[in-house]
C-alpha cells in the first residue's frame, strides 16, 4: 500500500498534510524518513511514524459517533442528510456504515465501521447483544410497565418482544430501557403498547461500550482498543 494512502486511511492526515509532513523529514518507515510518499509498504510488517508517533495499523476502522437528530442511519439518501456526511473527508472515503439503525428523530450512539462481518455478527438475533437507551414520554408510564417490559411486550402488529429491562424514573415521565434486539421502532412500538407515546430517545451504550458524553452531538472519534475489544467480544471475535 502507498505510504500518504496508508496514513490517510488510518485517519491521521489528508494525503495532502502527509506530503507536507514528509517534506519537514516528519515521516518515516523503519526508522528512516521518508519524503516520496507514494512508495508503497506492507502495514503489516513496517512501523511508519508520523511526526514521530508510531501509527498503530488497523486493518478495520471503528468509529464512536455521537448522532443529532435529523440524520438518516445510512451511507446515502436522495433527500436527507446521512450519518456518514457527519465524518472527516480522510474516514468517508473508508466506506464506513452504520452497525444497526436509529430512528432519523433518535440521537446518541451510532458505532460505524468499514468491517462488514463484525458488524453482520453483533447484528445478529442470535447474539443479544445489550442496547440501552433513555427515553422521555408524554405520561407517566403505567403501573407494572417494568414487570411487562420483562415478560415482554405485545407489539400491534402481534410481535411479541423478549424480555427487556425498564428502569424508571422517579417520576416515570422516562427512564432507560435495554433490549437485546432491535426490530423496527422497537422502543417506540413498546412504549406506546402501553398508551403512551415516546418523546425523546437516545441510545447510551452498544454491546458495554457507553456513549463518551463528552462528544457534543455529530462529533465522532475513533473507537479505543478496549472498545474494539468489547465489540469482539460481543460478536465473539478474536
Ligand atoms: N427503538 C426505536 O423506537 N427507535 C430507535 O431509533 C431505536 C430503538
Amino acid at each position: 500500500m502507498r505510504i500518504d494512502k496508508f496514513i490517510s486511511e488510518c485517519g491521521i492526515a489528508s494525503r495532502k498534510e502527509a506530503a507536507r509532513a514528509a517534506k519537514a523529514g516528519l515521516v518515516t518507515v523503519d526508522g528512516q524518513a521518508v519524503r516520496d510518499l507514494s512508495r508503497h509498504i506492507d502495514p503489516e510488517k513496517q512501523r511508519v511514524t508520523f511526526g514521530g508517533k508510531l501509527i498503530e495499523y488497523r486493518r478495520f476502522t471503528y468509529v464512536m459517533l455521537n448522532k443529532p437528530e435529523g440524520y438518516v442511519s445510512a451511507t446515502e439518501d436522495s433527500k436527507l442528510p446521512v450519518v456518514t456526511e457527519l465524518l472527516s473527508p480522510e474516514l468517508r472515503k473508508m466506506e464506513l456504515f452504520p452497525v444497526g439503525r436509529l430512528d432519523r428523530d433518535t440521537v446518541g450512539l451510532m458505532i460505524l465501521t468499514n468491517d462488514g462481518a463484525l458488524a453482520h455478527t453483533v447484528l445478529s438475533p442470535k447474539k443479544h447483544v445489550a442496547k440501552e437507551y433513555r427515553f422521555k414520554c408524554d405520561e407517566p408510564m403505567v403501573k407494572g410497565a417494568e414487570e411487562l417490559f420483562e415478560k415482554g411486550v405485545t407489539l400491534s402488529d402481534g410481535y411479541e418482544c423478549k424480555s427487556a429491562l425498564l428502569s424508571l424514573d422517579p417520576d416515570r415521565l422516562g427512564g432507560i430501557i435495554t433490549l437485546t434486539e432491535g426490530k423496527y421502532h422497537q422502543i417506540k412500538r413498546m412504549v406506546a403498547s402501553t398508551d403512551n407515546r415516546v418523546t425523546f430517545l437516545e441510545r447510551i451504550s452498544f454491546a458495554g461500550i457507553p456513549l463518551d458524553t463528552s462528544l457534543g452531538r455529530g462529533e465522532w472519534r475513533l473507537l479505543s482498543e478496549e472498545e474494539e475489544k468489547k465489540l469482539r467480544e460481543a460478536a465473539n471475535i478474536q
